[in-house]
């Protein structure tokens, strides 16, 4: 029998990826991730991952696959995921939520904490990517507390599965485009011009948000307290039906009742998730 990966690498081709290949590799992502892979994507997962394989000298998808399956700390896999989902997010992006968030949602925590004679302030951002998102909260709740915001015990929980969108979110700097969408007067209080001329998170702003690593397949949370805001945007585009129920249903689990469940706009909760109640686009809330 030939040998194709000798001669795809003889003509210096780019590995092929077999439909038996992408159906190991959707089965993979799908079982530890949730992530459904249709066979539309088939030449998107192809196109995503061969130049790493030419560049790492991996012959055959095969053979990548096997690599994958070896590693039993999950890296590769993660890797793979990220290869192929897409970290994409910007400040303020769908900016009407952060306005929904900063007059409504905010002033009706504060106003029901005040009456209970707590001070605490719980959101999570769950699928955060490099950070402007959990940043961005936290400056608005600077900005609607001022002065009084030491005296709450508020911040926010950002996490994700990648390691790599991870670390940028930590080091918390960005390109000056990056910042474009920033209101200019939270650019000009909690932002600082990076040594490579870009802009940095203030240190006051980033100590107020913990970045964790966390895939959102996991049966349980490692969570005490349940969240006021869970911030979800963009990330359950790529799960399948029953996966995203789900996980809306632990979702509702962590949240008080009356919290806050922000979705992406382009998303929509499934009808059977009947914990929360539709509020305004892409925001639902938890039945008291
Ligand atoms: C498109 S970004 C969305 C970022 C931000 N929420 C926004 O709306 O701009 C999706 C993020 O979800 C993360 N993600 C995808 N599947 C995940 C999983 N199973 N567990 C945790 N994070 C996941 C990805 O790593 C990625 O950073």
């Amino acid at each position: 029998m030939a040998d194709e990966s000798k001669d795809a690498d003889l003509l210096g081709r780019m590995p092929e990826l077999k439909d038996s290949e992408f159906r190991e590799i959707s089965a993979l992502v799908h079982d530890k991730f949730g992530i459904k892979l249709p066979d539309q994507k088939k030449i998107l997962v192809q196109g995503r991952l061969q130049g790493f394989l030419k560049k790492n000298s991996i012959k055959t998808f095969s053979e990548y696959i096997r690599k994958v399956r070896a590693d039993k700390t999950d890296h590769e896999l993660v890797e793979l995921v990220n290869r192929i989902t897409t970290n994409h997010t910007y400040f303020f992006r769908e900016s009407d939520h952060f306005g929904f968030f900063s007059k409504t949602v905010l002033p009706e925590i504060t106003d029901r904490q005040a009456s209970r004679g707590v001070r605490d302030i719980r959101v999570w951002c769950a699928g955060c990517s490099s950070g402007e998102e959990p940043y961005a909260l936290v400056m608005l709740m600077m900005e609607a507390l001022g002065s009084g915001y030491a005296g709450w015990n508020a911040g926010v929980l950002a996490t994700d599965i990648s390691a790599k969108v991870l670390a940028m979110a930590k080091r918390g700097v960005y390109e000056r485009d990056q910042v474009d969408k920033v209101p200019p007067p939270i650019r000009a209080k909690y932002f600082k011009p990076s040594g490579d001329g870009g802009c940095e998170v203030c240190p006051t702003v980033k100590k107020e948000v913990t970045f964790r690593s966390l895939n959102l397949m996991n049966a349980v949370f490692p969570f005490k307290k349940p969240f006021q805001v869970i911030f979800c945007r963009n990330v359950m585009i790529y799960f399948d039906s029953p996966t995203k129920l789900a996980l809306v249903r632990r979702y509702a689990k962590h949240l008080e009742p009356g919290g806050y469940l922000f979705i992406g706009h382009s998303e929509s909760l499934l009808h059977e998730a009947t914990e929360f109640e539709y509020v305004c686009p892409a925001v639902y809330r938890k039945k008291a």
